[in-house]
């Protein structure tokens, strides 16, 4: 990978900005600048509420901000709603195409309601109510639309877990989240084999004490058990009675949970990340619309997975509360063939494309032909997400799949600010790289350990300056965790996690996670959860796990494994202990490389040292050794 040039400056944008709010982005950027609650209160009144707020923040319990307090809405009201009762009723809320390709199923916004009211009075009359916790398992089908919705709509917080990740880890976000419901499906298809979901939630709610229920949708047409006690088939329950009629999408408060999602930290169990109804309504809106420019006839395709924060923010709900049409492909990348991505894009006219730099990367290696011998002329707009874009995969994306017309929007962001950070507008001109400037409203500044700025150019830690509509409200039950992790090194200060520096056009270049975090192909781990579950196994005594670039995954999980007395490490027992994190965690944990030693770096007081582990992987200095216990 080689650097990136911030001199290197591309402006592909200005032909499409003619006559709309494009024009004036630097005038609406410094407006936002000058005064950004003054911003966020005029974009919310883009939306409809059922009542007015009375205050746009109230900052008065820092860091536990609240937006629009005293405003009543509900998102559905938002991303559904307002469209059947108005011009885009008729209009394709959702295009979908199976990973066979043999089925492909499309909702206007009238006929998504219909399934969203279904799926709302069915887990209504299974006794969910607002507040209620539902843990989402679902492949990606419709289905995981409605059921966010239907959750949304009444008032219940969703959990949606990706359904790739094993029994465990999804019996322990059910139990901490005390889900009542469980909605999956009996299988999933990857890559023309099934993955046994149904199997998965049965090893994961045997002994949950909170799950009542067990939504089952027929996707696979896999063999499953069925607990005539607790589980439902889900095309049973749409033809029962109470599954009929209208359903009154419940008026929240501005401040009312609409989702908690798991994301993994630098240390213990996975965060519950909250995020609520008026605020995150407002982020992702808003910043959908302005960093892909959303237009009437769009089709925007986000290949994040629902089970992702890309996929709640903008698969979901931002392109739906934006009244565009946004596309969802089940299934892999490659299957059958490395064109699959392509010819979609070709079959669908899709116009915005939006995925990971790992996935281009990937992709790029079967060469342009997979690519070019497709009409990709609908796309007008790319965008990235995940992990920095390299230059080379920056430039394939660009030139091969864009064409070089349409502008690559990078978006800086994570799971806790629920919605862009840093990215540009399509008519900024873009470095390949960077992601240009913070969004409307934001600042960014990047800090030094002490808490000084730096000066442009040199590395530090990203930290944001204003608060932001959607940012996550708390971990949910756990509020001193939200507070130290994010906001105690700089008092005042959101800390990202992320180092990064700034050019001397304002644009900020991120570099990577400070902390024990890995993104393994644009996924996101902590060092802690990978390494608890390579010490379950059972020859295992402990383990040390750390991130290595990688030319296509961006960073591998290295392991350093000491084992218990009598078991040699072994070709065998790499293989066994790969599985193992396989089944305990979820295949993208699984180890690329297991180093068995004798004993870990660690400093006097028993913390493990990655760094030195790290460097010396690297064949880097290991820096300064005085902590080292031997
Ligand atoms: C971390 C957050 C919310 C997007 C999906 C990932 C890294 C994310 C970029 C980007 C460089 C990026 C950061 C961040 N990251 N986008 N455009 N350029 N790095 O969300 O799983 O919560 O991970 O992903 O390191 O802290 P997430």
């Amino acid at each position: 990978m080689s650097e990136s040039s911030e001199s290197e400056i591309y402006r592909p944008y200005p032909e499409a900005v003619a006559g709309s709010w494009a024009e004036n982005w630097e005038e609406i950027e410094a407006r936002a600048k000058a005064d950004p609650y003054t911003y966020w209160e005029e974009r919310a009144s883009e939306l409809v509420w059922s009542q007015r707020w009375d205050q746009v923040v109230d900052d008065s319990n820092k860091p536990f901000y609240k937006w629009f307090v005293g405003g009543k809405t509900n998102i559905v009201t938002n991303a559904v709603d307002r469209h059947v009762t108005g011009p885009h009723k008729n209009k394709l809320a959702l295009i979908w195409e199976s990973e066979d390709g043999k089925t492909v199923r499309t909702f206007s916004y009238f006929s998504l309601n219909r399934e969203v009211e279904k799926m709302s009075n069915i887990i209504r009359a299974m006794g969910v109510n607002k507040g209620d916790r539902v843990t989402i398992y679902l492949p990606r089908i419709p289905e995981v639309f409605f059921a966010m919705l239907a959750c949304a709509k009444l008032g219940a917080v969703h959990s949606v877990v990706f359904a790739g990740f094993s029994a465990d880890a999804l019996s322990s976000r059910i139990d901490d989240s005390e889900s009542k419901l469980v909605i999956t499906a009996d299988g999933s298809w990857i890559n023309g084999s099934v993955f046994p979901l149904k199997d998965i939630v049965d090893e994961a709610v045997r002994f949950s004490p909170t799950v009542e229920n067990v939504i089952v949708v027929k996707r696979t047409g896999t063999e499953v058990t069925m607990d005539p006690t607790r589980d439902h088939w889900y095309h049973d329950l749409e033809n029962l009675p109470i599954s009929r009629g209208r359903c009154e999408t419940v008026q929240l408060d501005a401040e009312d949970p609409l989702y908690i999602l798991y994301t993994s930290g630098s240390t213990g169990k996975p965060k519950a990340i909250l995020h609520t109804h008026g605020g995150y309504m407002v982020g992702t809106y808003t910043t959908l619309k302005y960093t892909f420019d959303i237009r009437e006839d769009d089709r925007f395709w986000c290949t994040a997975d629902a089970g992702w924060v890309t996929g709640h923010s903008y698969l979901v709900y931002g392109p739906l509360l934006n009244g565009a049409t946004t596309f969802m492909y089940e299934g892999g990348p490659t299957f059958p063939h490395p064109d699959r991505w392509w010819r979609l894009i070709e079959h669908y006219g899709i116009t915005t494309f939006y995925t990971a730099p790992t996935a281009i990367r990937s992709l790029m290696r079967f060469g342009d032909a997979w690519a070019t011998r497709h009409d990709l002329s609908s796309l007008r707009l790319l965008g990235s997400v995940g992990e920095p874009i390299n230059p080379a995969a920056w430039h394939w994306f660009y030139d091969v799949i864009g064409g070089g017309k349409a502008p690559l929007m990078d978006t800086w962001w994570q799971t806790e600010t629920g919605m862009f950070q840093i990215a540009g507008v399509p008519a900024m001109p873009q470095k390949p790289g960077s992601g240009g400037r913070p969004v409307f409203g934001q600042e960014a500044e990047i800090l030094d350990e002490a808490g000084n700025p730096v000066p442009d150019g040199q590395e530090g830690f990203l930290t944001l300056k204003n608060p932001w509509p959607a940012m996550a409200r708390t971990i949910y039950g756990d509020d001193q965790r939200f507070v130290d992790t994010y906001w105690s090194t700089y008092p005042g200060r959101y800390t990202t996690g992320d180092a990064a520096k700034r050019d001397a056009d304002g644009y900020f270049w991120v570099i990577g996670r400070t902390d024990d975090v890995i993104k393994v192909s644009g996924h996101r781990l902590g060092t802690a959860e990978v390494e608890s579950a390579i010490n379950s196994h059972p020859a295992v005594s402990e383990s040390a796990a750390i991130g290595l670039p990688h030319e296509v995954k961006g960073n591998a999980i290295h392991a350093f494994v000491v084992l218990n007395q009598g078991h040699t490490g072994n070709r065998e027992l790499t293989e066994e202990i790969r599985a193992h994190v396989s089944t305990h965690l979820s295949p993208i944990a699984k180890p690329d490389e297991i180093t068995f030693t004798d004993s870990l770096p660690k400093t006097r007081s028993g913390k493990i040292m990655r760094r030195v582990l790290r460097a010396r992987a690297l064949g880097q200095d290991e820096g300064d050794l005085s902590t080292l216990e031997d």
